[in-house]
C-alpha cells in the first residue's frame, strides 16, 4: 500500500494534468473559515450558501529551486459546507488575504483546483472503478451551477462520511514567496429533498475515459485533438450542464452526441486586466510569447440547454488549439505546457435510482487510478 501523501500527489498530479514527477508532499495545515452569504437560488426551498476560504497557502516564489513557484495544496478531507445534503453550485477563487483576486497581473496563478470524492465510483471510467473525479477548474474560475440560475432542481449529493478531496495547485510568478486562500462559494440545501434530482459529473476527456488514449503534448501549431473513443452512460439522464476546462492557445471546444455537435465552448481571453500578464517584467518571468502584454484564458462558455440521454448514446469530445492565435504557456525550462480538453457533463437523475446506485457502489479502487498516473507520467508530454 502506497503512503498516504503519495497517494495525494498522484492525485494531485492526475487532477492537475502537470505530468510533472510525482513526488509525496505533506498535507497542508490548513484552517478553513467559514462565511454565511445569501443563497441566490431555491431560497423559498432552504437553500443555503456558505464562502469557506481554505489556506493559508504559502507559494514558494519562481526562484525557488525545487518548485519553481508552482505548489500544490491538499485539503483531505476537505471541509464541505454541509453533509446528507445536495451541493446545487460551486465557484472558486484565488485571493489575497485581503480578498482580493490573486491573479496573472500579480504574478499569481490558480493553475488548477480538483475535486474528487474518494467514496464513490467514476462514471467515466468505471470499468477500471476509479475514484470519482468531480471536476477540474483553471484560472478561469469557472462556476459549477447545476441550477442552472434556478430552472433545474439538482446538485451533488455529499453523504455523511464522504471523503471530499480538494487539489489546488497554484503558481507564483513572482520572485518572493506569496501567500493566497482559495475561496469557494458554495449553494446548497440539507438532505436530499422531493423534486431534486442528483448529479453524476462525468469527466470527459480527448486522452479518452480512462485518460490512456493520448497525451497533452502539442500535436503541432494548430491542431484539433479528438477522442478516439467514446462515452456512453449506463442510465437515462437529463444533461443539464456542460462546463469545460482547457489552456492558452485553445480557440474552441465541442462535444458530440453521436457525432452531432451538442456543445460549443468558446474561451474568452484577458477580459480584465487581472488575465493580462506582462513579458519580462522579471528577469526569470516564463516566456508567454512575443509581445508585451499577454492575454490568458479569462473565461470559457459553459452549455445549458437540457437534452433528455439515453444508455446507448455516444458521446465524443474535440479541442481545437492555435499558438499562432494565442501564444500557449511555456514551463519553467521553457517547454510546452501539455494541452487539455476537457468537459464535465451533469447528467441529472431521478433521486432514488440515483441513491440507491450511489449505496451500491464498490470502495474504488486507487490503485488502478495511480497506475494510469505512473504510465503518463513516464510519456513524453
Ligand atoms: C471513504 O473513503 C475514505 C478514504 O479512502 C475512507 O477512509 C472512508 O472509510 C470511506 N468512507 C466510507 C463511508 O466508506
Ligand atoms: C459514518 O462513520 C461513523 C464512524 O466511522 C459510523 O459510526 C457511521 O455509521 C457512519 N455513517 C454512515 C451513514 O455511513
Ligand atoms: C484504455 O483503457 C480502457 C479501460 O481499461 C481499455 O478498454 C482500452 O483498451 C485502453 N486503451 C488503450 C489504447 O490502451
Ligand atoms: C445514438 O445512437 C444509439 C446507438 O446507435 C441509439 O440507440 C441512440 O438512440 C442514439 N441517440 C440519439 C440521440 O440519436
Amino acid at each position: 500500500m502506497m503512503k498516504l501523501e503519495a497517494i495525494l500527489a498522484v492525485l494531485c498530479t492526475i487532477g492537475a494534468g502537470l505530468g510533472a514527477a510525482v513526488t509525496p508532499q505533506q498535507a497542508t495545515n490548513s484552517i478553513p473559515k467559514v462565511e454565511i452569504l445569501e443563497a441566490k437560488n431555491f431560497r423559498d426551498l432552504g437553500a443555503k450558501r456558505a464562502r469557506i476560504t481554505y489556506g493559508p497557502y504559502v507559494v514558494p516564489g519562481s526562484e525557488d529551486a525545487t518548485t519553481h513557484g508552482m505548489k500544490t495544496f491538499q485539503e483531505l478531507p476537505a471541509l464541505m459546507p454541509c453533509r446528507e445534503c445536495l451541493i446545487t453550485s460551486y465557484a472558486p477563487d484565488l485571493v489575497f488575504a485581503d480578498g482580493k483576486p490573486a491573479n496573472a497581473n500579480r504574478e499569481m496563478w490558480l493553475h488548477h483546483i480538483g475535486l474528487s470524492n474518494m467514496n464513490r465510483t467514476d462514471t467515466a471510467c468505471a470499468s477500471r472503478n476509479w475514484p470519482e473525479r468531480i471536476s477540474v477548474n483553471g484560472n478561469e474560475r469557472s462556476s459549477f451551477d447545476m441550477t442552472v440560475k434556478g430552472t433545474q432542481k439538482a446538485g451533488y449529493y455529499v453523504r455523511k462520511n464522504d471523503t471530499i478531496f480538494l487539489a489546488t495547485d497554484a503558481m507564483n510568478i513572482d520572485e518572493k514567496p506569496q501567500t493566497v486562500y482559495l475561496a469557494i462559494d458554495y449553494e446548497y440545501i440539507e438532505g436530499t429533498p422531493d423534486g431534486f434530482d442528483i448529479v453524476f459529473p462525468v469527466w470527459l476527456d480527448f486522452k479518452g475515459n480512462c485518460l490512456n488514449e493520448s497525451t497533452g503534448a502539442w500535436q503541432g501549431e494548430a491542431f484539433e485533438a479528438k477522442s478516439k473513443t467514446s462515452f456512453t452512460a449506463p442510465w437515462s439522464a437529463n444533461l443539464i450542464l456542460m462546463v469545460p476546462h482547457t489552456h492558452d492557445g485553445n480557440t474552441k471546444q465541442e462535444v458530440f452526441l453521436n457525432g452531432t455537435s451538442i456543445c460549443q465552448n468558446v474561451p474568452g481571453y484577458g477580459e480584465t486586466a487581472e488575465f493580462v500578464s506582462h513579458v519580462n517584467e522579471h528577469g526569470h518571468d516564463h516566456d508567454h510569447g512575443s509581445s508585451e502584454h499577454v492575454l490568458h484564458v479569462s473565461s470559457i462558455s459553459q452549455c445549458s440547454d437540457v437534452i433528455k440521454t439515453n444508455p446507448r448514446d455516444r458521446f465524443t469530445i474535440s479541442s481545437t488549439y492555435s499558438m499562432k492565435e494565442h501564444p500557449a504557456m511555456k514551463d519553467h525550462d521553457g517547454s510546452l505546457e501539455p494541452i487539455m480538453g476537457i468537459e464535465f457533463l451533469h447528467f441529472a437523475r431521478p433521486r432514488d435510482e440515483a441513491i440507491k446506485d450511489i449505496l451500491a457502489m464498490p470502495e474504488p479502487n486507487l490503485q488502478s487510478f495511480l497506475d494510469q498516473v505512473a504510465e503518463n507520467n513516464a510519456k513524453p508530454h
